[in-house]
């Protein structure tokens, strides 16, 4: 039987309805700790702009534009280190980590008259974060310390408990707006019962939820629930549009870290991070049970993921009542990260 042809979803047209423009201010991450070595000099490319993240001799994280105000060469391709700076491939100008010009190799002193931007990082647990602002303000607010990553009980993550998605088409907005969206569980995640949202609360740059829910409901046990139903809650945190931050209890007590970092308008990288207890006798690598849990997380986020990348966005949406008073809060919270907003879509 002949099957229709998909639509690949690159060609699907673009989300004309999405009422804020350009990218978010916020932190988001760009690695983890252990991807970046002292000593190496690495290409990313988020914002729409070509970025060098490198690793001084002290162990210190730093990004700066990638291109060599010289003749241009991208320092992520062949350049080194020396000290706290980052040594160009093409000629081996240096170039401080505040993106001055250190030292031009056979002359006496720097270029003053040339400088690149240089972007705030900072380096948490094992997550690495860069600071975004189009109009390079220095932040406003730190990205999340998160204690579990100082926990002897659970599990370091690198590299078993993390993933890595590449240009998955959606908007950061997409995963928070999840934090305030109890009815999707029982649909996209296909929870047993329903979850209820008990809690949603504007705080500066942080967004908190707690939703409560039933695992296992009805069912005399799961793999997840050997000894039966069990009440459980999950916290929810975003900071800003690029770190949401879910905490589970009743269940396995697990932090899991989701971060999403734009590419360009229409294209995310996503890292997820799960910080887990350690299980009785597996006190090195997480065990059978952990990396189970795990694989459900990756396949519960791209289920969503599907929702997402083929998304038109709503900007008023027929709201249940329900629904009406938490995603309009969110949505209210939300326009502070952007620096144009429409006006018609903003609640
Ligand atoms: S292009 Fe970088 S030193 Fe010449
Ligand atoms: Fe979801």
């Amino acid at each position: 039987m002949n099957q229709p042809a998909l639509m690949s979803v690159e060609d699907e047209p673009l989300d004309d309805n999405f009422p804020f423009s350009g990218y978010p201010t916020g932190w988001f991450q760009v690695g983890w700790r252990q991807e970046l070595e002292v000593g190496a000099a690495l290409p990313l490319r988020y914002f729409g702009i070509d970025l060098v993240m490198y690793r001084d001799a002290a162990g210190s994280p730093h990004i700066l534009d990638a291109h060599c105000p010289h003749l241009g060469a991208h320092l992520g391709y062949g350049g080194t280190v020396d000290g706290d700076c980052v040594v160009c491939p093409f000629h081996g100008w240096q170039w401080s980590p505040d993106g001055s010009n250190a030292s031009i190799p056979n002359r006496d002193r720097p270029h003053q008259g040339v400088k690149l931007r240089s972007w705030p990082v900072r380096e948490l647990g094992e997550l690495i974060f860069v600071w975004h602002d189009a109009l390079d303000r220095p932040p406003s607010w730190e990205p999340p310390a998160i204690p579990e990553f100082d926990d002897p009980d659970r599990y370091r993550p690198y590299p078993d408990l993390v993933h890595y998605w590449h240009k998955l088409r959606l908007r950061p907005q997409y995963v928070g707006e999840n934090v305030v969206d109890a009815p999707h569980q029982q649909w996209v995640h296909r929870s047993p019962s329903p979850s209820t949202l008990v809690s949603f609360e504007p705080d500066g740059p942080i967004y908190r939820s707690k939703q409560e829910f039933t695992v296992g409901a009805g069912r005399e046990k799961t793999w997840l629930t050997p000894d039966g139903p069990m009440e459980a809650s999950l916290m929810g945190e975003s900071w800003g549009v690029g770190v949401n931050l879910a905490r589970y209890s009743g269940t396995d007590e697990s932090l899991h870290v989701h971060c999403h970092t734009p590419i360009d308008e229409r294209h995310v990288d996503e890292r997820l991070t799960v910080l887990a207890a350690r299980e009785p006798g597996e006190p090195d690598k997480p065990g059978k049970l952990t990396m189970r849990r795990f694989d459900f997380e990756r396949y519960q986020f791209e289920r969503d993921v599907k929702i997402w990348e083929h998304l038109r966005y709503i900007k008023r949406p027929p709201f249940t009542p329900d629904e009406a008073r938490p995603y309009s809060s969110y949505r209210k919270w939300v326009s502070q990260f952007y620096l144009e907003a429409d006006a018609q879509a903003t609640p």
